[in-house]
C-alpha cells in the first residue's frame, strides 16, 4: 500500500459519509460534511492509497479511494478530534495511525495548546491508538453516548511542545515508516494539507 494524507476535498463527501455511517452508524444526528467543509474551524483530512484505483461517480468524475479521515475543531487554541474512522477493510495498515499523526502534525504547526477528544469507554482500540501517541485519560463524561447511555474518557495530550515528547513523536514516527514505508527520509505521503506537517 502507498497511504497518503491530504485535507478533504468536495468530492471525498460522499466516500467520508459512508466511512462515517459504517463506523458510527448510531450516531445522531449524522455529521454534515457540507456544513463541516466550510466551517472555518473544521480541518478534515483523508488517508487515501495512491495504488487503489479511484471510484468513479455517476457523473463520470474520478475521484481517490478514500480509506479513512480524521476531523478535527480547532477552537480557542485547543484543537478537538471530532471524529477518526477507517474504513473495516483497510484497518490494521497504519490508516489510523498516520492520520493521527498527521492531525498532531497539523495542530503542532498551528501551534494549538492541546489536543483533546471523547472516546468510549469500551472502544479499546482507539484508546491504544491515542494512548501510543501520548494521550492520557483526563475524566469521564457519564452517559455521553445517547445510543447505549455509555460513557466517554475524555483523553488528552498536552505536552506536545516539551523536548521528551517531540524526541518520543520523532521516535515514533521514525518506527512508522520503517513499518509502513520503509524509508525514514520518505515524507511524500503528507501532501497538501496547508502546513508542513511533515516536520
Ligand atoms: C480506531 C481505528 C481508527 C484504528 O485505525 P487502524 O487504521 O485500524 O489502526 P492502525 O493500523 O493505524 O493501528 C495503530 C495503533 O492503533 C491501535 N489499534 C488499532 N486497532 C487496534 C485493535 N483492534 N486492538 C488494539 N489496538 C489497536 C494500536 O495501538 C496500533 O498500534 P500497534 O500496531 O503498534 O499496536 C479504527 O479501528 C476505526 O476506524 N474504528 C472505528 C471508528 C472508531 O472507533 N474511531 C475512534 C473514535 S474516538
Amino acid at each position: 500500500m502507498s497511504i497518503c494524507v491530504r485535507r478533504m476535498l468536495w468530492d471525498d463527501i460522499a466516500q467520508v459519509r459512508g466511512i462515517d455511517l459504517n463506523c458510527f452508524p448510531t450516531m445522531v444526528p449524522p455529521t454534515n460534511y457540507e456544513t463541516e467543509f466550510v466551517n472555518p474551524m473544521a480541518y478534515y483530512l483523508v488517508a487515501y492509497d495512491k495504488d487503489i484505483a479511484p471510484p468513479e461517480d455517476i457523473s463520470g468524475r474520478k475521484s481517490q479511494k478514500v480509506l479513512g479521515f480524521i476531523g478535527l475543531w480547532y477552537m480557542a487554541s485547543e484543537m478537538h478530534i471530532i471524529n477518526l474512522a477507517v474504513h473495516p477493510d483497510y484497518r490494521l495498515l497504519g490508516v489510523g495511525e498516520l492520520l493521527l499523526i498527521c492531525g498532531i502534525g497539523l495542530s503542532m504547526e498551528l501551534k494549538a495548546i492541546l489536543m483533546t477528544l471523547e472516546v468510549r469507554l469500551s472502544n479499546l482500540a482507539a484508546q491504544a491508538l491515542y494512548a501510543k501517541y501520548g494521550f492520557s485519560e483526563r475524566g469521564v463524561r457519564r452517559a455521553y453516548y445517547l445510543d447505549n447511555s455509555e460513557d466517554a474518557g475524555i483523553m488528552t495530550l498536552d505536552n506536545m511542545y516539551t523536548p521528551e515528547y517531540k524526541a518520543a513523536l520523532h521516535a515514533l514516527k521514525i518506527r512508522y515508516l520503517q513499518t509502513w514505508k520503509k524509508s525514514a527520509e520518505d515524507t511524500s505521503f503528507i501532501v497538501d494539507m496547508g502546513c508542513n506537517a511533515a516536520e
